[in-house]
């Protein structure tokens, strides 16, 4: 007997029935919108890269998480976890045609092998905005400022969520001014940044088995109790590039209208060792869910892999844990905004006219869902009440007979006469 086929997607994988397509679309639409508002060009690339490209430093988590395979040609092959090794690659190929700096976006199914969690799938979608080959601080301020207004346009409030802003060029200063010399500073951001994720006593053993001596470890850690950016004027020279790119961060923010987003906290590190400046995550304000959007400045990934050295800011930003963010904050069923007229009709003989009537609204740019079968009454406008539309036409012997009906507004219940032809 042959093997039963399970009705559930692979594990960690996701089915789009039509209430979850409608969510999808809801974020979707809003990652267009904003990114098209702020004038990012989408691209994209196929979800299978070289393994190669895709391969990790010790120490990044996503490095265990990649799905890869060889094919029938030997060749070792991956399904891509994330899009900013893909960009780095295709900007390479093209760095001498490119007029930089470049900005842009795309929504890319990416692929981990996670262990399963709120907010963490096998598969997501990731919208990234990246612009390339601009040092300004203003590039930090275009990707996030636009990421906000997506928030904005999903229909989160502005109370509803925080950027927490740090930067790993700052946080090597720290630790250069403790004494931590510079070969050291990437496995302690990878080590630090599990906090939270494992016990301290685990990333205290993972900095020792780096190299790192107890007084390196416990300043590393005291580094992490400053609380603002005059804390780390106190232990930075006044000339501190770094400290100087953050306050000018906060005061570009507040021009472009959106300061109030971002909070500085030196706890943000990412766990993705190509990040050099500015780093940056987005989390709901409640503290109920994981990160909704990362990024941060990357100037170095392009000669990583055998470009030019050009800089980069970028961000990616999850459909997962938004769209469970939406549903909390304003309920399970308000993906979309009710539109477009529900037509139907009670006996065969109402069909043709049926049919007319939606023809006709259609050619007129309304968006109609006929029903195909005939129905009584009360099936009807029970089925129009759970579908997406606003209004309802139903015919039955007498309004064909007399040559008009009604139009019913389904949430008002007001219902306007028109006439037939
Ligand atoms: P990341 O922090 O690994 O950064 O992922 C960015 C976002 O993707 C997360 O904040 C989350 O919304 C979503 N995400 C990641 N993994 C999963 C998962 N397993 N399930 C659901 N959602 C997930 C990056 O990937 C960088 N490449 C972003 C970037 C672009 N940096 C510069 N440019």
């Amino acid at each position: 007997m042959s093997e039963q086929i399970s009705f559930e997607p692979p594990r960690g994988m996701r089915d789009f029935y039509p209430e979850d397509m409608a969510w999808r679309n809801r974020v979707f639409d809003a990652f267009r919108a904003a990114a098209t508002q702020a004038g990012f060009e989408p691209y994209d690339a196929c979800v299978v890269e070289s393994y190669a490209l895709l391969a990790r430093k010790a120490g990044e988590e996503v490095g265990n998480q990649i799905y890869h395979f060889t094919d029938k040609s030997d060749r070792h092959i991956a399904l891509r976890p994330e899009m900013t090794p893909t960009l780095a690659r295709m900007v390479a190929q093209r760095q001498h045609q490119l007029s930089f700096p470049i900005k842009w976006t795309t929504i890319a199914q990416c692929f981990r092998y996670e262990r399963m969690t709120k907010g963490r799938k096998r598969e997501h979608y990731q919208w990234n905005l990246d612009i390339i080959g601009e040092d300004s601080i203003l590039a930090e301020v275009e990707v996030l400022g636009t990421a906000c207004n997506a928030l904005r346009k999903m229909g989160l409030k502005d109370e509803d969520d925080r950027v927490r802003v740090s930067s790993r060029a700052l946080l090597a200063e720290l630790l250069q001014a403790s004494g931590i010399e510079e070969d050291k500073h990437a496995s302690i951001f990878l080590a630090l940044d599990k906090r939270g994720k494992i016990p301290d006593e685990g990333i205290k053993e993972i900095l020792r088995d780096g190299g790192i001596d107890d007084n390196g470890i416990e300043k590393a850690f005291e580094l992490l109790n400053v609380k603002d950016l005059d804390g780390v004027a106190k232990l930075v020279s006044q000339d501190s590039i770094a400290l100087n790119n953050l306050r000018e961060l906060f005061r570009l923010a507040e021009i472009a209208g959106f300061a109030g987003q971002l909070v500085f906290d030196i706890s943000v590190i990412r766990g993705l060792s190509y990040y050099t400046g500015i780093v940056f995550e987005c989390f709901d304000t409640a503290g109920e869910f994981r990160a909704i959007f990362g990024g941060g400045r990357y100037d170095n990934l392009l000669t990583t892999i055998g470009g030019d050295p050009t800089s980069a800011v970028g961000l990616g930003f999850g459909d997962v844990v938004v769209t469970e963010l939406l549903k909390s904050r304003l309920g399970e069923n308000a993906a979309l905004p009710k539109n477009g007229v529900f037509v139907g009709f009670m006996t065969p003989d109402e069909k043709d006219a049926a049919l007319k009537v939606a023809a006709k609204l259609r050619s007129n740019g309304e968006n109609v869902n006929l029903c195909l079968k005939k129905m009584k009454p009360k099936q009807f406008f029970s089925r129009a009440s759970t579908s997406s539309c606003l209004q309802a036409i139903y015919l039955g012997p007498d309004d064909v007979a007399s040559g008009k009906a009604k139009i019913k507004n389904l949430e008002t219940r007001e219902e306007t006469e028109f006439a037939l032809n």
